[in-house]
């Protein structure tokens, strides 16, 4: 007991200590006892509501990052910390190792909303992914009758699904493959938004099990296909008999101002992938979505997951999904993206060669000659504004999805005058 009073009254000794660090020390430390894997912009967040995040000084700021595009529902939504706090208090976690209501709730309306048969939780995009792809495996040996080892998985050059072993492998960009081989074998690359690429490649080999590829490449800098791209990408699935793998982890649940970014097309992917926005940031919670058939694939023994479908995460997950639902987020995704694209469509091209942008998941492409992503993000932070770049000419413009018109045009008004201001110094 007396050990247990001592330990309280240390850790309330450093909370009163850390409410007085100024950002600077907290950042230094930071620095001095964290892991250097990631570059934080030099702001340190308190506290945040809807579109809006406060810093240690009381500083506010409109949020155009979003978590990176996961806070879709806006900061600290009412009824999800309401669901947070509820669940908590009732039954927190007890693995799958039984059944809990939520888990099922969550499986009944996610299903019912995008007419998949199944939802297999997981908590990480990178780990719904692998889920995906292991179903796709499986099902090429036991369904297609693919030979023993030989199965290839192709991806879309560019694509982005995290930092694993097997996501690293299957990475296009030097900066997460170089150093971390050896590599999965049998992972294939074809170029993104090119169908003779695609279809040369399930000609050449009858042992492709799975072709993964994200509708809008997010963390490639917001790369957009051309229309038909999905579609054609379907039938040649079906044609080649190969599974076709959704990445919407980002592009999902209302961040390019549809439900699915696939429902663009029309397109029914086998297996489809989300996180993200799923739990509007309130805990980590992904899966992967298909028929009996898939995901049924894996067998009773053969996956798992410590936290993948716990109570806390499945019944936050099932409000987040409410909110994006009633309070109609896709179509305000869509209103709002349009305004973004008529203004930053006007910027010169000596500053911005290019906006891409679909919804609310939006990149603005600087020039070179003019700046970097990161020179200029901390201007907008100057002005009030979170955002980071993205391979580092490209401004990330992803808010939460409940962003008003006022406010993003005050965020545009921000963006447009630091970026002329930037062209005089
Ligand atoms: C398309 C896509 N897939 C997967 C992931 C990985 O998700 P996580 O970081 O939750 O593992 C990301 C992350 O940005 C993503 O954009």
């Amino acid at each position: 007991m007396r050990h247990l009073d001592r330990r309280l009254l240390i850790s309330q000794g450093e909370k009163l200590r850390s409410r007085w660090l100024s950002s600077r020390k907290i950042i230094e430390r930071d620095e001095r006892l964290g892991g250097h894997h990631f570059k934080s912009l030099p702001v340190v967040l308190r506290r945040a509501e809807g579109v809006y995040c406060w810093d240690t000084e009381g500083k506010r700021y409109i949020d155009l990052l979003a978590g990176f595009a996961t806070v879709s529902q806006g900061h600290s939504h009412p009824r999800l910390v309401e669901a947070m706090r509820d669940q908590v208090a009732k039954l927190a976690h007890t693995s799958r190792a039984f059944y809990t209501e939520p888990h099922g709730e969550l499986a009944e309306y996610l299903t019912a909303i995008t007419g998949y048969e199944r939802f297999l939780p997981m908590n990480t995009g990178v780990e719904a992914g692998d889920t995906a792809l292991k179903i796709a495996r499986r099902w090429g040996y036991r369904t297609k009758k693919i030979p023993s080892n030989k199965a290839t998985t192709i991806f879309a050059k560019g694509n982005y699904w995290g930092r694993s072993l097997a996501a690293l492998s299957a990475s296009t960009d030097p900066n997460c493959y170089r150093d971390f081989g050896p590599y999965m074998p049998l992972f294939d690359s074809v170029t993104f938004d090119d169908l003779e690429a695609l279809e040369r490649k399930l000609q050449e080999n009858p042992n492709v099990c799975a072709f993964m590829v994200e509708p809008i490449q997010g963390e490639a800098g917001v790369v957009i296909p051309s229309n038909g791209y999905l579609r054609g990408v379907r039938e040649l699935c079906t044609k080649y008999n190969v599974l076709l793998v959704v990445d919407e982890v980002q592009t999902g649940l209302g961040r390019t101002g549809r439900r699915l970014a696939v429902d663009h097309e029309a397109v029914k992917p086998d297996l489809l992938v989300v996180g993200k926005a799923l739990s509007g940031g309130m805990y980590p919670v992904s899966g992967v979505l298909g028929s009996s058939e898939m995901i049924l694939a894996l067998e009773t023994g053969v996956h798992g997951s410590t936290f993948g479908g716990s109570p806390l995460g499945q019944r936050v997950a099932l409000e987040a999904l409410k909110i994006l639902e009633e309070e109609k987020l896709a179509e305000n995704a869509a209103k709002m993206g349009e305004i973004v694209r008529k203004e930053l469509e006007k910027i010169p091209k000596d500053i911005a060669l290019e906006f891409r942008g679909r919804g609310l998941l939006a990149g603005l492409q600087l020039n070179p000659d003019f700046a970097n992503g990161w020179d200029i993000c901390a201007k907008l932070i100057n002005k009030g504004l979170l955002t980071r770049p993205a391979h580092n000419y490209i401004i990330r413009i992803s808010p939460p999805l409940v962003i008003n018109e006022e406010q993003i045009r005050v965020a545009l008004n921000i963006i447009t005058s630091t970026l002329l201001s930037h062209r005089k110094t």
